[in-house]
């Protein structure tokens, strides 16, 4: 029976047989167990072959069993761990079906709760969809307290081993593992890898937060004496972190775990990390990040990690004094490995060490981030070298040039003749080629690791080195999104900077699902930001903690700190969850605030001459000096304030206050106009000036038309040139578009002479380069010197590769729309070129599968769209005056077309549309399908203009 006060809902005893709900999810990845229990949100996709869209829903929940005994150790009422009532929730006429609120409140701690939903069409109800089951974190530690070792371990030697035994009578119905550490750690119950992670527990502003993660043990506990061994190595804790030395963080290793079992009586028995540990050291001889993993084989205490071994010698634990506070869930995935790349292994030379070894170069066919396994045949105590490098050179040599200072070399010594599976721990590397000395490599593989899991976007188009720069990017994004965002993964660096993030963002929301991701490290953002509201530079901030005076360069620089709002605001866009806004809106207040508190501090109107990194790597700068741009520093920085404060505007009116958002928007103005009046002569003179007046709202809109024809007129007299460094790049081609200006925004995406993007791909590139000129046409590398006398290079900086958002928007056309975030509004604005002759993208969204596929047809353009159920598509076509606008259906002779606008919304669906005399960005207007050019209906440009990309 349809309950009370639901007006307008349909009887529920109305079935709609012909829609179901399909992918029901939280926002917490489907197999991280222990997430926060208290903000769970639910959001869903369905199928239909009746309707297009949801008009109500219901939800229905279950507890797993009843609450276990609290930690006084209290019984609960009837210990069943068994399953719990169905409780329904009331049915809510509403169309959302993304974030949604579940009913049920909080899960309990370390509970956990199954969820259905079922929806409502116009037609009735469906069935309930699979259950989502999403277990809450169990809450701090009670039992376990962080430990370490008695005898200072030093950094870079050797790793620590921790050992304890556990004895178990009787199975327990669910066991849990909850672990994390001071530097990074792998754990093994009973020989066995738990949880295939790497890196664990990631890095994080660790003074603030450390995470915690929650394992399913369950299965892998036997009955009698289970061995839980741990080993934590220095990882970003106490390792060495950029220029800034090592140790920054903390003295000691440290462990925390608790394993907790529960039986079906109730019972409960907790196991935590205490004195009873036993700590020892094995073969792992020094470790590190950058520098690698050297191990003597010989050492390894032969089954440390398993019950009956004599750890008497070993000495107990130390328990260290750590807030616990500092510990807290994790949200987003752990790095995994995420592909396996074969290795194509060529018998080298001898090594021309002396040692008469001899030297096998592995080369990967993609640059990765990860290690090497390698299978080889060698002799007890014989030592393997495995050195790394991202490019090898004419001569066919190993570059270290671009590892800086990280050494990043991996050794083994041997402990028997015969074969080998080698395999690093605790240490990463960014690298294609490698060099193994000594033994003979019989295999190797590529271990590519990743936070990045689960891709979300497909991308296709008629140029094949397009399609493999879309490729360059996406590894690029799998091999930085390594816990955090880093810049590239293989120097002396690896840091969170904020400005690549900033760059980035958009595209990573749309060729992974980030979300999770990015939440994480907003949180370490937050956590960082100084009491003055300056963001800092790099994310996590350790700069502070290697020394850098808080005044520095390094916090609040323009393009670098407006992070803190461009990305939660790309996440909102792509996914539609305003839980990253509502999360960084008071750092983005603080931001907005500290830049207006900076304005007042001059008197002038304009903020304080201070150090810039500008248009980092303006191909016009010099090499040596990147931050030296051709686009003024305080322009850039003035524009970057203006669109601090409009997103601060857009993110106050979705979650935050209007009146507050009023006041954003009147600093923006404001600050825009003075801008503008001080700097346009100088900003019409670059690209980047020229693209960040019309992007981030610095040009008023009347003069947007002016501003985007200089920038057509810069790009044509250029050839395509990119002029752009890290501020102006992702939005160029944006602004050209916006002007209508799309035959030129062509000329530089396919432009394959340097600088440009697909120059890489000639080169050979399978990630995206940090230098326009890494490689030099005649195949010098650049030898990446900066003023200070180190080197800057790297072959793997997804910086540049921002320009993909605009590939998914313009070259395909497939775009969420902001007003109606989510892709729950489709933008289908593509630009078709004659040079792609086709293109073609799909995102998984909540929604389901959106994609459109479009293809050339004489003068006609032929698109399908394929709007998910609940969705809409909003057409921008492009077209000319006497273009003509069909949508077809039905197939043979009883086909039907009828003419819609350029801008029609169409509802959920599969849709062939039909552009008769379609407008083509590099057909000459005037010629081809002549007249003037519209686009979703507006007149944008009435002038015939050179085309031809
Ligand atoms: C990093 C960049 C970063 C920059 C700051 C470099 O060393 O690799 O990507 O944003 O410094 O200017």
């Amino acid at each position: 029976m349809t309950p009370p006060g639901s007006r307008g809902l349909p009887d529920v005893q109305r079935r709609d047989e012909g829609t179901r709900v399909v992918a029901l999810h939280s926002q917490y990845p489907a197999d991280l167990v222990g997430v926060p229990g208290d903000d769970v949100r639910l959001s869903w996709a369905a199928e239909s072959t009746t309707a297009t869209a949801q008009v109500a829903y219901q939800v229905r929940w279950r507890d797993d069993g009843e609450p276990a005994p609290n930690d006084r150790g209290e019984p609960c009422p009837d210990g069943d761990l068994g399953e719990g009532e169905w409780h329904d929730g009331e049915p809510v006429l509403d169309d959302r079906s993304l974030a949604v609120v579940p009913p049920g409140g909080a899960i309990p701690p370390g509970r956990a709760r199954s969820f259905r939903v079922r929806i409502a069409t116009a037609h009735g109800w469906t069935a309930w969809s699979a259950p989502l089951r999403v277990e809450a974190y169990a809450g701090g530690f009670t039992a376990g307290r962080v430990i370490g070792s008695h005898d200072g371990v030093p950094i870079g030697g050797p790793a620590l081993y921790l050992r304890r035994e556990v004895h178990v009578d009787r199975r327990p119905v669910r066991a849990r593992l909850r672990i994390s550490s001071l530097g990074v750690h792998d754990v093994l119950l009973n020989g066995e890898r738990v949880g295939a992670e790497h890196l664990s527990p990631g890095w994080t502003s660790y003074e603030h937060r450390i995470l915690v993660a929650t394992h399913d043990v369950t299965a892998q506990l036997e009955r009698g004496t289970n061995v839980l061994a741990v080993v934590v190595g220095d990882g970003w804790y106490r390792g060495r972190l950029g220029w800034t030395g090592s140790g920054l963080y903390g003295a000691d290793l440290g462990l925390v775990a608790e394993l907790v079992l529960e039986h079906a009586d109730g019972a409960r028995e907790v196991v935590g990390t205490d004195s009873t540990w036993r700590v020892g050291l094995g073969g792992v001889q020094c470790h590190s990040l950058y520098d690698g993993y050297e191990v003597d084989l010989r050492d390894e205490p032969d089954g440390w990690n398993r019950a009956g071994f004599d750890d008497s010698g070993w000495a107990p634990a130390r328990v260290l004094d750590v807030p616990m506070s500092r510990f807290e869930p994790r949200i987003a995935s752990p790095v995994r490995t995420v592909a396996e790349v074969p290795g194509v292994v060529s018998v080298g030379s001898p090594s021309g060490t002396g040692s008469g070894a001899a030297v096998t170069r592995v080369d990967l066919p993609q640059n990765i981030t990860g290690w090497l396994r390698l299978r080889v045949r060698g002799r007890a105590g014989e030592r393997i070298e495995v050195r790394h490098a991202e490019i090898v050179d004419d001569a066919g040599a190993l570059r270290l040039e671009p590892l800086r200072t990280a050494r990043a070399v991996d050794a083994y010594t041997l402990d028997h003749d015969g074969e080998h599976v080698l395999e690093p721990r605790l240490t990463y590397h960014g690298f294609q080629h490698a060099d193994v000395v000594g033994g003979e490599v019989l295999a190797a593989v590529g271990v590519a690791i990743s936070s990045a899991l689960t891709p979300r976007s497909e991308l296709a188009t008629g140029r094949a080195d397009l399609d493999r720069f879309h490729e360059n990017v996406r590894w690029s994004q799998r091999d930085n999104f390594t816990s955090l965002p880093t810049d590239c993964p293989q120097r002396d660096e690896r840091l969170g900077w904020t400005g690549d993030a900033r760059a980035f963002a958009a595209t990573a929301s749309t060729l992974f699902d980030s979300t999770a991701f990015w939440r994480s490290w907003l949180r370490d953002l937050a956590a960082d930001q100084r009491p003055d509201g300056a963001v800092t530079t790099v994310v996590p901030n350790h700069l502070l903690l290697g020394g850098a005076a808080p005044e520095t360069y390094m916090q609040g620089r323009a393009g670098w700190a407006d992070a803190t709002l461009v990305v939660p605001w790309a996440v909102y866009e792509s996914t539609g969850d305003e839980q990253a806004l509502r999360e960084q809106l008071t750092t983005g207040r603080a931001w907005v605030g500290y830049l207006a508190d900076r304005l007042a501090s001059t008197g002038t109107g304009f903020l304080p001459e201070e150090f810039q990194y500008g248009d980092w790597l303006d191909p016009a700068a010099p090499p040596d000096e990147p931050h030296l741009a051709t686009t003024s520093s305080a322009f850039v920085a003035h524009a970057f304030l203006v669109w601090s404060a409009r997103l601060l505007g857009r993110v106050e009116r979705v979650v935050g206050d209007v009146a507050l958002a009023v006041a954003a928007e009147a600093l923006a103005e404001e600050v825009a106009a003075r801008t503008w009046a001080r700097w346009r002569d100088h900003a019409l003179g670059t690209q980047t000036g020229c693209a960040l007046a019309i992007e981030l709202g610095v040009a008023p809109e009347a003069e947007h038309a002016v501003v985007g024809d200089r920038l057509g007129a810069l790009v044509r007299a250029s050839d395509g040139r990119i002029a752009t460094g890290f501020l102006g790049t992702p939005h160029v081609l944006p602004a050209l578009t916006r002007t209508g200006h799309d035959a030129e925004a062509y000329r530089m995406l396919l432009r394959d002479e340097p600088p440009s993007w697909l120059y890489q791909v000639r080169q050979g590139a399978t990630t995206v380069w940090e230098r326009w000129d890494a490689i030099r046409p005649d195949g010098s590398i650049h030898d990446g010197r900066m003023a200070q006398g180190d080197v800057m290079l790297s072959f793997n900086h997804y910086a540049y590769g921002a320009v993909i958002d605009w590939v998914y928007r313009h070259v395909a056309g497939l775009a969420p729309d902001p007003a109606d975030p989510g892709y729950r509004t489709l933008v289908v604005a593509p630009r078709p070129a004659r040079a792609l002759g086709r293109a073609s993208a799909s995102v998984l969204t909540s929604f389901g599968r959106a994609s459109v596929a479009w293809w050339v047809d004489g003068d006609d353009l032929l698109l399908d769209v394929e709007v998910p159920f609940n969705a809409r598509a909003r057409l921008d076509l492009a077209v000319v005056e006497g273009s003509r606008v069909e949508v077809v259906s039905g197939r043979g002779g009883a086909v039907d077309r009828r003419a819609i606008g350029p801008d029609a919304v169409l509802p959920a669906g599969a849709h062939r549309i039909v552009v008769r005399r379609a407008r083509f960005a590099d057909v000459s207007v005037g010629g081809g399908a002549g007249g003037r050019v519209v686009s979703g209906g507006r007149v944008v440009s009435g002038g015939a203009r050179d085309g031809g990309a």
